[in-house]
């Protein structure tokens, strides 16, 4: 497999490191639990985004793009990471924001939104609960044409066959490292929220032919629609490398018994998550994203799902913005 045909801008100078989580493993009295930092990947505090775009922005630039329109949640890593992007190319950038829950956008919110408004994106969308931010962004499109201008549009979570390219390099990267550090992960735990860091890292380990569990937790939809959406992306990705896509529903590994409440509604064993890793670690989980994959990871551990003598592999698709929208969820 190679990925050297395909445009890419270069944002992370590197890779990131894979470090031991030994205070953790032994907290929790072990299998042993490894750390991907894909939190340290470059643009403004990090995150999965930054891998896929690499490859998104690369494609905007070689369709000769002057604006990117992008959507998310109102406190959207992507779109932070996307408009970030976005100003070190020299293009112009808009945001169409989603209200998932009614009512939701505050423009004097912390976290991501204050660092939109430091950024100075050309122009933030509110799409109101209910409404289609594809929709929108298509509409916001059309109009910059008219106008004599080349947009292109970024889907949610930069989650298509281009962004994901970024997740199937990362799997390449854990396979070098693991040689590097002769250690074998036996299952790899991510967060699976647009598919795609999920997918990549599935079709990636799959053309490695790696044999280890790719599991993801998810963190906003129901478990059937999830694990299409996965296996979709995955496939469309295999193809895009250049194979026939050769996965089926029995290789996607999904739980969304970790969601509670809804997407971005914090749930207790992800609060705990959060500060067992932040007390152990020293390391930045968030309360919609990695700290919900994070509880999933401990629950099958306390319930011998996970056998002690595994080698796990947590990757960390960052999200620390988040920690600073709504600190008072762990000031209780
Ligand atoms: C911090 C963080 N982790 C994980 C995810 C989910 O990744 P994906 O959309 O590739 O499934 C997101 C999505 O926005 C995110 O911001």
């Amino acid at each position: 497999m190679s990925l050297v045909n395909f445009p890419k801008r270069n944002y992370i100078n590197g890779r990131t490191p894979i470090e031991k989580m030994k205070a953790l493993t032994k907290e929790l009295g072990g299998p042993a639990i490894y750390i991907k930092r894909d939190d340290l990947t470059g643009l403004p505090f990090g995150g999965n985004k930054t891998r896929k775009l690499e490859y998104l922005m690369a494609d905007a630039l070689e369709k000769g793009a002057d604006t990117i329109i992008t959507c998310g949640a109102v406190q959207s890593n992507h779109c932070r990471l996307t408009l970030a992007a976005a100003i070190r190319e020299g293009l112009k950038c808009q945001l169409v924001i989603e209200e998932r829950i009614p009512n939701s956008y505050d423009y004097h919110a912390n976290g991501n939104n204050f660092l939109f408004n430091l950024m100075q994106p050309e122009a933030i969308h509110i799409c109101p609960f209910g409404q289609s931010p594809v929709k929108e962004m298509e509409t916001l499109a059309e109009q910059l044409r008219s106008e004599g201008r080349a947009p292109y549009i970024i889907p949610v979570g930069g989650s298509n066959e281009i962004g994901d390219l970024g997740y199937i390099a990362c799997a390449e990267e854990i396979v070098e490292q693991m040689e590097q550090m002769d250690i074998s992960f036996n299952r790899i735990f991510v967060t699976s929220g647009s598919a795609g860091s999920h997918a990549g890292l599935l079709a990636g380990m799959k053309l490695l032919k790696q044999d280890m569990i790719v599991q993801g937790i998810g963190i906003n939809r129901p478990y059937e629609v999830q694990r299409a959406a996965v296996l979709e992306l995955a496939n469309d990705t295999i193809e895009k490398m250049g194979y026939e896509p050769f996965l089926t529903l029995e290789d996607v590994l999904v739980d969304c018994n970790y969601i509670g409440g809804g997407y971005s509604v914090p749930t207790d064993a992800g609060r705990h998550a959060v500060e067992l890793v932040a007390r152990t670690e020293a390391i930045m989980l968030d309360p919609t994203y990695t700290g919900k994959t994070m509880s999933g990871l401990i629950d099958m551990i306390e319930k011998g799902i996970i056998g002690k003598e595994e080698n796990i592999l947590f990757v960390h698709t960052g999200g620390t913005p988040g920690l600073f929208a709504h600190p008072e969820i762990f000031q209780k």
